[in-house]
């Protein structure tokens, strides 16, 4: 699966190991082919510039999914969720990421570095790739009144 990977400044905050760099060795270690859609470095950025390049990504085909990373992950979700096609899911628990899949077919997941350890991403990145969309005919209801 080819996931495209993007946070704001968050990504690289405090002293490491930083969230983006080590997310996108995680899904390298599983096996995701990884599109980098920013930013590189610590300094300070917005979150819809790189939710945009993400979902861009997904929307050209160029990545099947997306993982966006911001302090809450709510502001890059706020921003992933304007783009058509685009179901993305603020997750803090496991459950939330299961029921994101499960349920709403989330196709990005949003995460946020303050609020979450690494390990903890890394294991709603995990439960988010593993679990199947149901198909239960409500829930593909539900999504297709999004647009
Ligand atoms: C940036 O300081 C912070 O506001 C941002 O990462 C995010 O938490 C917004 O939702």
């Amino acid at each position: 699966m080819v996931i495209a990977v993007g946070s704001d400044h968050a990504g690289f905050e405090g002293d490491g190991p930083h969230y983006k760099p080590e997310i996108i060795k995680h899904l390298k270690q599983r096996g995701c082919q990884v599109v980098d859609c920013g930013p590189w470095g610590p300094e300070s950025v917005d979150y819809p510039d790189f939710a945009a390049k993400v979902c861009k990504a997904i929307q050209a085909n160029e990545a099947e999914r997306g993982v966006l990373l911001c302090g809450t992950g709510m502001g890059i979700g706020m921003a992933a969720n304007r783009f058509p096609g685009i179901r993305a899911a603020v997750c803090v628990t496991p459950q939330m990421a299961e029921l994101a899949r499960s349920h709403n077919d989330a196709n990005v997941l949003c995460l946020g570095r303050r609020v979450l350890s690494i390990e903890e991403c890394l294991r709603l990145i995990d439960i988010w790739l593993d679990t199947p969309f149901s198909e239960g005919e409500r829930h593909k209801r539900r999504i297709a009144k999004m647009g």
